[in-house]
């Protein structure tokens, strides 16, 4: 079923004429991926600027059964703000609301719609000298009613937490068309249920999220970037236990690197590989502070070189100016476009608890070599959060439609392994359309039915990004 003319000339009434795209070549982009293969068809794309047009075209899709996919800047991983092919439901993108309605330096606080870009929010903050901490490699396109609706995390959660930690209010337009004004910025708020953590990484499914409050930090003074080679994965894990018992909780990331990383970032991006050694694991961190400049490095050498005593570590560079650190991390933050162009890696984003890191990573690898002898280790994560990206590619000479014809039983080598070790099948990218079948695999029929609960209760007419997260009923 396709969305009505009729219906389709009230969005278009409702949003004004700068507040909709129908041509099919303008609509293109909000169809198209960044990376994967999603088909996306819609007749429309809605740009409200305030969050009363936002409702008013709710109002009208619940009125007219008209599903809607909600979306920000569109670097998503799943699918999850991408509609489904048919062309029957309309795209309502937050790109125009994109103001920053205040900022609070005493109360160290931020006010923004969901249209802004989360650079510019990071910018703001620093405007004032404050931080904040949510940074990933899409910073300069993902909007902040994406980074909530996916809970986003990034690089800095082993210090800041995920963005859900950021939050003290939402301002959300709910599925029949009402705006929920819960835009408080207030550290300490038990009123009753705390519905705000509700609608954070629902992806688009329990309601639109249309501005936020979120928390500042200090802004760090001090940053101290090493890269790292150590003997494997445990002593990754033992060099963070190290550095926070020597420094304490100056490690604001720490992320694992298979050195194919850097390999396939030479060969397709033309970095440079920083480090000579060929052992097969490197550790990319950072620490920061309010010390004063230089303050931290000292205190680094100083666990780096008892590391090496210990045989945890065999090498280590740490950055000797900015310039250094950001060359660095552009190779940990360019892996999405390096992994989309060295081959089709099959994509996954599993937790587990730190400390069972090398468990998970040793048990992944042995049965994948064992199934798939001589494909392309391309592993790297956010070890801090027990945050793996386990992206494999497949073995030379092979077709790559040979290698995506195997996604469902690799993944069910690499997520048994991650359920048999307590962990989640996705700690940061979500569910949207990739993770569906995975999801309902593994999670019991009372959460599942739990989550279906929920579902009707915010979205009865279940318009709200219908077969995302939940598969369709019946499903
Ligand atoms: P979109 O892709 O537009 O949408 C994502 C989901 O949220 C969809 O389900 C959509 O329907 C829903 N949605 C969007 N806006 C709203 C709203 N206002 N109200 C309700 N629902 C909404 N992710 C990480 O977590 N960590 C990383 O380190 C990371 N690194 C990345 C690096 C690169 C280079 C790229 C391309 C992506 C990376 N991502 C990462 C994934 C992606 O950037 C995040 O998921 C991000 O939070 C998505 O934001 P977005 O604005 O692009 O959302
Ligand atoms: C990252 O950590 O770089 C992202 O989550 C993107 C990816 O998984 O490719
Ligand atoms: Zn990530």
């Amino acid at each position: 079923m396709t969305v009505s003319d009729k219906t389709l000339a009230r969005l278009k009434q409702a949003a004004g004429p700068r507040g909709y795209l129908d041509d099919p070549e303008a609509i293109a982009p909000y169809c198209t991926p960044f990376r994967d293969g999603w088909v996306g068809e819609t007749p429309l794309v809605l740009r409200p600027d305030t969050t009363e047009m936002v409702a008013a075209l709710v109002r009208i899709c619940a009125e007219t059964g008209t599903p809607i996919v909600p979306q920000g800047g569109n670097t998503g991983m799943t699918g999850g703000g991408l509609p489904h092919p048919g062309g029957d439901e309309v795209i309502l993108s937050t790109g125009r609301l994109n103001r920053i309605r205040g900022i609070d330096p005493l109360n160290d606080t931020i006010t923004a719609e969901a249209g802004v870009v989360l650079a510019d929010i990071r910018s703001a903050a620093e405007g004032v000298d404050r931080l904040f901490p949510l940074l990933l490699g899409a910073q300069g396109s993902c909007q902040i009613g994406g980074n909530l609706s996916t809970n986003a995390g990034g690089i800095n959660v082993v210090r800041y937490g995920n963005v859900r930690s950021m939050v003290l209010g939402l301002e959300v337009v709910t599925g029949d068309g009402e705006v929920w004004d819960g835009l408080r910025a207030l550290r300490k708020d038990n009123a009753g249920y705390d519905l705000k953590h509700i609608f954070i990484g629902a992806e688009g499914t329990l309601g639109i999220i249309t501005a936020a409050v979120l928390r500042l930090v200090a802004r760090p003074r001090e940053r101290q970037t090493a890269l790292v080679e150590v003997a494997d994965p445990q002593a990754a894990v033992e060099l963070l236990a190290r550095l926070r018992g020597a420094m304490g909780d100056v490690v604001s990331a720490f992320e694992l690197m298979h050195r194919n990383c850097f390999t396939l970032a030479t060969r397709t991006l033309g970095h440079a590989d920083p480090m000579p050694g060929q052992r097969p694991w490197r550790v990319l961190l950072d620490l920061t502070g309010q010390q004063p400049p230089g303050a931290l490095r000292e205190p680094l050498e100083e666990v780096l070189a008892d590391a090496l005593e210990a045989g945890l570590v065999s090498d280590a560079i740490v950055a000797a100016s900015g310039a250094q650190a950001d060359a660095l991390w552009r190779i940990r933050e360019d892996q999405a476009e390096v992994q989309r162009q060295a081959g089709k890696g099959i994509k996954h984003d599993i937790s587990v608890p730190v400390s069972l890191v090398p468990d998970f990573i040793a048990r992944a690898d042995a049965a994948m070599e064992r199934a798939y002898p001589g494909h392309v280790v391309c592993t790297f994560g956010h070890l801090g959060d027990g945050n793996i990206h386990y992206n494999p590619i497949e073995p030379p000479g092979w077709e790559q439609a040979r290698w995506v014809a195997e996604t469902g039983p690799i993944n069910r080598i690499v997520h048994d392994i991650v359920a048999d070790l307590g962990g989640s099948i996705t700690a940061e990218h979500g569910v949207g359309r990739l993770r569906l079948a995975e999801l309902v695999h593994y999670k019991s029929a009372v959460e599942i039915d739990l989550m279906r609960r929920l579902k009707r209760a915010f979205d009865p007419a279940n318009i709200l990004n219908p077969g995302k997260v939940l598969p369709a009923q019946g499903g």
